[in-house]
């Protein structure tokens, strides 16, 4: 094989601040919702994809075991659809794809988000194709929603778009990390996979939870008023806002049915933990996504001092401090 049908792409996870829960559109993945989300430095994926003429059908290897290749199958689908709009010969060639995420899988810490952008970036990339970010993110989006953010680096917006076909329905960068530099603290109170994947999950709040249409309608409030906080600069607007969100998606959660209960005990003990943090005069806000994991919001300065409380929450097996991460790169 040449070398031009293979490429190796890194992505970084995120964490929304405002966040996407309920889709538009189930076929394109489209979100209900707009979301804004910080990329995390600590936590990525790396993902090889090779183009070759010899496969019956597309390979997918996760940490070096053969995984289900359906939702990968379906994003390669749309590259070859590029590529065929191209005259390029990948067009018409299945694919491996190996991927390694160095953070616990499908656990609530977004690796479908690094794992989606990390597929975008290396399977357009080994096809021959060159796409611009918004086309990587409407890309990444068809794998997983939350993908479409981690194209970017620093503070990202996801729009949820009103077009038929989805294509507004995209990520961009509200704010270079450079420019406002934070810290998170990830505390991670259990190394397995959720039992009911974000996908399913959001599926049946849509269906069910009687809180679903007051979660679609406060969303516009609550991006524009993030969206003012990063613009001002404003922790603690941006910190009391991400913890409100984030506890509203989870009363969504806890009224679907059945519910979605992802908090553990550890999870609550954390939340509990960081407002003593602030009670102690530190200013740290958390925010949880599907699953039990907790991240913690604050100033670099105070990332030491968070962490070393997460670590003592009886159940916290872990607490890493991360920075902001990058946009998705090619390392081949
Ligand atoms: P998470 O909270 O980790 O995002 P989800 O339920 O949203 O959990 O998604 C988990 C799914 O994401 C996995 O079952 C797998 O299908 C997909 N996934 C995880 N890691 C990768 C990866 N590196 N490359 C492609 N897909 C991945
Ligand atoms: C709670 O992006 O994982 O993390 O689009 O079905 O793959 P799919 O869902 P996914 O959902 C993320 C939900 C969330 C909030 C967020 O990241 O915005
Ligand atoms: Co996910």
């Amino acid at each position: 094989m040449d070398g031009g049908a293979t490429a190796v792409a890194r992505a970084h996870s995120n964490i929304a601040l405002v966040k996407y829960w309920g889709k538009r559109d189930a076929t394109l993945n489209t979100p209900a919702v707009g979301s804004i989300s910080v990329t995390l430095d600590a936590l990525y994926t790396d993902t090889r994809v090779t183009f070759a003429p010899d496969l019956a059908v597309d390979e997918f290897w996760l940490a070096g075991c053969r995984s289900d290749a359906t939702r990968i199958t379906h994003v390669l689908d749309l590259v070859r659809g590029y590529a065929a709009s191209m005259g390029l010969p990948t067009a018409g060639l299945n694919a491996v794809v190996s991927s390694t995420n160095n953070f616990p899988t499908g656990a609530g810490l977004a690796s479908s988000a690094s794992g989606f952008a990390a597929l975008a970036l290396a399977a357009s990339g080994a096809a021959g194709l060159a796409l611009p970010a918004r086309e990587l993110s409407i890309l990444a989006r068809h794998g997983s929603g939350s993908a479409a953010r981690s194209i970017f680096g620093g503070f990202a917006e996801m729009h949820a778009g009103t077009a038929a076909d989805g294509s507004d329905a995209y990520a961009e960068e509200l704010l270079d990390r450079a420019d406002w530099p934070l810290a998170v603290v990830v505390a991670i109170t259990e190394h397995g996979e959720k039992s009911i994947n974000s996908t399913i999950g959001m599926n049946e709040s849509k269906a069910s939870s009687p809180f679903y249409q007051a979660w679609l309608d406060s969303a516009d409030g609550d991006l524009a008023e993030m969206r003012g906080a990063i613009h001002d600069r404003d922790f603690t607007r941006l910190g009391e806002l991400s913890e409100y969100n984030c506890l509203k998606l989870h009363a969504l959660m806890l009224t679907t049915r059945p519910a979605l209960i992802y908090w553990n005990a550890a999870t609550v003990a954390a939340m509990h933990a960081v407002q003593g943090l602030r009670a102690a005069g530190v200013s740290a806000y958390f925010t949880i996504d599907a699953g039990p994991q907790v991240k913690v919001l604050c100033r670099p300065g105070d990332a030491a001092a968070v962490q070393h409380a997460m670590a003592l929450v009886p159940g916290v097996h872990e607490a890493r401090i991360s920075a902001l991460g990058p946009a998705a790169f090619r390392l081949e």
